[in-house]
């Protein structure tokens, strides 16, 4: 039997913020959160937000709802559990990798970061340059926004010790090909290290799949709270240098790479994810899978079916008006790139377009989203910046036609 197409009535009555007097497309920025998280969040912080892992009732229960937390996040994107770092975000996450790892690379040692890339994967790995390792940088091609595989391929030789890109970029929307990528440097004896942010809403992430040697994302793009996940091969994280406190032993992964303790209440709400996702599937899908990551493809395949027709309603908008430019691929093809639209218009500033789309119940943002570089590279100042109107699962094509009329009715 087919499963059900995306049933966004079901869907939006998880969302306590979702309602029609707006149309939420800041999505890029950060989802909105199901009821399942606020709920697992608030029954925490109600029953035992005590200090974990002491002999008491409260305590045992508390340590029980964080790992049941961490459990959830790696089955996510299966992953082992000490392979997990769930730290404060995504940004601290690489400040820490990139300190625990610094002692790997010697002077003249090659690390490559893009100017595709949000700063959190990119600032903090350039800044290694202090200590002698050389930094060359994988550009976009300036009429795309697109990384192109031959220009890497022209940059890898043995000196590469490590490559960091995304997944997806959150202003353009690509998608990478990460585990060709991962393969290429692979190949020359490197490691690659994937901020997988603007991506984890949009697709399902299988670390073991993709063969990377470190990943990123942020829960609270993915529905949940503001906490960061950092994935590391195993054997690479034992050898990483500890950045925790001294007693944590150089064995005591993932612990011994958080940045401190972790983020009890959110970590242990992070499982209403899984909750959302489980709902879904429970609701849509005829033939669930064995396993969580198995349920959660086929939740996601419903997602791609709804994000490719709300791609389409943009796109035919867009890319017919004379005066609206978008960056990035021109198809709504699923697989090659996400719901998220990053635009100009011809004329107007984005701060102001932003601003006017607001008065008309449409939220989004206007910026550089702290990707400037991308924004150079493709000849945009990054302070005006683009508008970008980020849509996941839960909008409806509706939102977009409300957004296209009040594009509409603010064109110069
Ligand atoms: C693609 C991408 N990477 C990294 C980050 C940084 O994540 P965090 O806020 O968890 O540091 C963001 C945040 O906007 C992002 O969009």
């Amino acid at each position: 039997m087919a499963d059900r197409p995306l049933d966004l009535e079901f869907v939006r009555s998880f969302f306590p913020a979702l309602n029609d007097s707006w149309a939420f497309m800041e999505n890029a920025g950060g989802s909105l959160v199901p009821r399942t998280v606020i709920d697992r969040v608030h029954s925490y912080m109600t029953e035992c937000q005590v200090q974990p892992a002491a002999a008491y009732r409260a305590s045992q229960d508390a340590t029980e709802r964080m790992e049941a937390g961490h459990k959830a996040v790696c089955g996510m994107i299966n992953a082992d559990l000490d392979e997990v770092v769930i730290g404060p975000s995504t940004t601290r996450n690489v400040i820490t990798l990139a300190a625990a790892i610094r002692g790997w690379f010697k002077p003249g040692d090659e690390l490559i970061v893009t100017n595709l890339d949000h700063e959190a994967n990119n600032g903090h790995w350039r800044r290694l340059e202090e200590f002698g390792v050389t930094i060359r940088e994988w550009q976009v091609n300036p009429k795309t926004a697109e990384l192109e595989i031959d220009s890497l391929k022209e940059m890898l030789s043995e000196k590469t010790r490590l490559v960091c890109f995304s997944h997806c970029s959150n202003i353009a929307g690509g998608v990478n090909p990460v585990r060709q990528i991962a393969d290429l440097v692979h190949g020359v004896g490197g490691m690659v290290c994937v901020d997988g942010v603007a991506y984890a809403a949009h697709g399902t992430i299988d670390v073991k799949a993709l063969d990377v040697d470190f990943y990123l994302m942020s829960l609270y793009k993915l529905y949940g709270p503001h906490l960061g996940v950092m994935y590391g091969k195993r054997e690479l994280f034992l050898e990483a240098k500890g950045q925790y406190f001294y007693f944590h032993g150089e064995d005591d992964i993932p612990l011994k790479l958080n940045p401190g303790a972790p983020n009890h209440e959110l970590t242990a709400g992070s499982v209403g994810i899984a909750d959302y996702i489980e709902a879904l599937a429970a609701h849509h899908i005829d033939e669930p899978a064995n396993d969580f990551h198995g349920r959660m493809r086929q939740v996601y395949g419903l997602f791609a079916k709804q994000e490719e027709a709300l791609s389409n309603r943009f796109l035919d908008y867009a890319l017919a008006h004379p005066k609206l430019d978008v960056i990035g691929r021109a198809t709504a093809d699923h697989a090659r790139r996400a719901p998220t639209f990053s635009f100009t218009i011809d004329g107007m500033s984005s701060q102001e377009v932003a601003k006017r789309l607001d008065a008309q119940g449409i939220a989004c943002g206007a910026g550089d989203f702290y990707a400037p570089r991308v924004l150079k590279a493709v000849g945009i100042d990054p302070a005006d910046g683009v508008v970008r109107c980020s849509m996941v699962h839960y909008n409806t094509v509706d939102e977009v036609d409300r957004l296209v009329k009040a594009l509409d009715a603010i064109m110069p």
